[in-house]
């Protein structure tokens, strides 16, 4: 539908901020987008099969299957060209993208990292690992932060973050589901709703 963002949401892992976005999309929150496209760079990847559940075009695309990196983000860009996407959300996708492709899709990429940048991230702070490096530090908030992607790990400009208390006990399986359901299920669905209703406007010359 013309007047509706179209979205493509990378992932690599169990999809449960994919499915934030399924949800909001459903509930109507995220008014003005549209999720078209799903790529998954892990076959095993329990993303892949929420979004095939929900109905969206899904692809598994691997670097061993297409040469190594190159290959991989050249048929990434092929899917994401071939169906006019508007946006990428990378929801738990964990794989470095190279800076032509970044550069080719400058600030129409976001991402969701679980801490609040600029503490726990940068190369090697992924999935669990900025959840292990807060409790190391003894940090007594940490959260998450969506924030537009560039050639710089976790470098782009912080879009939204929300705060979640370290609880004491917590290991590092604890505090991430903490800051997934208090956190990163709220603020990506939010954040990827504001930036649609802007594309949207912009699209239609009414800005
Ligand atoms: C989440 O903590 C996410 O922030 C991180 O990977 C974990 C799993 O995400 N990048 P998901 O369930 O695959 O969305």
């Amino acid at each position: 539908m013309a007047d509706k963002a179209r979205i493509a949401v990378m992932v690599s892992g169990g999809g449960t901020n994919l499915q934030a976005l399924i949800d909001a999309q459903n509930s109507g929150l995220i008014e003005k987008g549209e999720i078209v496209l799903v790529i998954s760079n892990r076959e095993e990847a329990y993303a892949a099969e929420r979004a095939r559940k929900a109905g969206i075009e899904t692809h598994v695309v691997t670097r061993k299957a297409n040469g190594g990196q190159e290959g991989f983000e050249k048929v990434c860009m092929e899917l994401i060209d071939s169906r006019d996407v508007d946006l990428i959300v990378l929801a738990g996708f964990l794989t470095i993208l190279s800076k032509d492709f970044v550069t080719h899709y400058e600030h129409r990429i976001i991402n969701i990292h679980p801490a609040l940048i600029p503490s726990f991230c940068g190369d090697g702070f992924y999935g669990i690992k900025p959840h292990i490096a807060a409790l190391e530090r003894g940090v007594k908030v940490t959260g998450a932060t969506v924030h537009y992607v560039n050639e710089i790990a976790d470098g782009g400009e912080i879009i939204a973050q929300k705060a979640v208390n370290v609880e004491e006990g917590d290991t590092p399986e604890i505090l991430q589901r903490r800051v997934m359901e208090q956190a990163e299920w709220l603020i990506l669905p939010v954040a990827v709703a504001k930036i649609c209703r802007r594309i949207v406007k912009e699209r239609n010359g009414r800005i």
